[in-house]
């Protein structure tokens, strides 16, 4: 039973931040939303307008965009480096800089988009249009996946230790309810052995999210009626249970509610971490594939006219 890991040594507490003003938290909340919606805005709206403008990738704002566009993508580059290296650390945050590299990651590639009028050109523009976007779309994918197995988009990285340390079983929390229905425990257990088996491939972490939440509410419901059955059998014989089974289903039922939503959360974090790690070894491939084409777009365009 997983309540029983020797792992789930309690965490230590961590001082707590002051609250952020209302519309910090706002802005926290709605700020990327807002930025990807607008984005989105830009996108149709250029792309529905290509035929009627006059931008040309080669002379003028157009050109002027795709070097705003490309300096754009290369100083987002910032961020992976100053990750790695310790000595870049007179740049500032480690957090800031991802932040301004998400900005980047999408206002770059607009504008590189804007540069090349939404329309495909020769095959090594194609190319590296192509890339950019397969790198940009990437970075959207591990934004995702990155916010799921962080404390928010900027916290720090979640562990599986601390996340199981939530779903220790204990008697205490069913309100008195365990005492009345002794396979309450057994059934809860049953459903966390059945939930946290670990995901055999990727193909499964990918359809885990969605299998989740299926199995918590079935077994929610599965749980709640057997618990309903026990007490109402019990009820019959016990004056006691007859007047407290209202109370004692609703604590139950919240019991169940809370532990299932714990034990689904640890078990999508596993998946998530997993697709994470994958994450990471297409889109630095996809990265470098980005820098060959854009190298070669730009030699082929000024050396060939191509
Ligand atoms: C042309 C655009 C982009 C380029 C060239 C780019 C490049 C990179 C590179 C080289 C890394 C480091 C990979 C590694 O260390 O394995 C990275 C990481 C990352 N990027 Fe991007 N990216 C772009 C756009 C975006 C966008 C639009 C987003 C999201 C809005 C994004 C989110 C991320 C995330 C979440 C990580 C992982 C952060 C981490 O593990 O610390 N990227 N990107």
């Amino acid at each position: 039973m997983v309540a029983n890991a020797k792992s789930m040594g309690t965490q230590a507490a961590r001082p707590r931040r002051p609250e952020l003003p209302w519309w910090r938290k706002l802005w926290k909340e709605w700020a990327g939303r807002l930025g990807l919606t607008l984005a989105a805005a830009a996108i149709i709206i250029g792309y529905m307008g290509r035929d009627s403008r006059r931008l040309f990738a080669e002379q003028g704002l157009g050109y002027a965009l795709g070097i705003v566009g490309s300096l754009l993508i290369l100083t987002l580059l910032l961020y992976p480096l100053r990750k790695r290296y310790k000595i870049l650390k007179i740049l500032g945050n480690v957090r800031n800089w991802f932040q301004v590299h998400m900005i980047l990651g999408v206002v770059g590639p607009l504008a590189v988009l804007y540069h090349a009028n939404f329309s495909l050109g020769s095959v090594n523009s194609t190319a590296a249009l192509v890339s950019m976007l397969l790198v940009a779309g990437s970075g959207l994918i591990g934004r995702f996946l990155y916010a799921k197995i962080h404390h928010g988009l900027y916290g720090r990285k979640k562990s599986l230790q601390e996340l199981l340390s939530g779903v220790k079983l204990s008697t205490a929390e069913t309100g008195g309810a365990a005492q009345f229905v002794p396979d309450l425990m057994k059934m809860v257990a049953e459903f966390d052995r059945q939930v946290l088996k670990p995901p055999k491939n990727i193909w499964h972490c990918m359809i885990l999210p969605l299998r989740l939440m299926f199995q918590t509410r079935a077994g929610y419901r599965r749980i709640v009626r057997a618990v309903r059955q026990q007490l109402d059998a019990q009820a019959v014989a016990s004056p006691v249970v007859a007047q407290h089974r209202d109370r004692l289903l609703k604590a139950t039922a919240r019991f169940v509610r809370e532990h299932l939503r714990r034990v689904r959360q640890v078990a999508a974090f596993v998946a998530y971490d997993r697709l994470f790690a994958l994450w990471h070894k297409v889109h630095l491939p996809f990265f470098y594939l980005l820098l060959l084409t854009a190298i070669v777009h730009v030699i082929a365009v000024h050396a060939y006219s191509i």
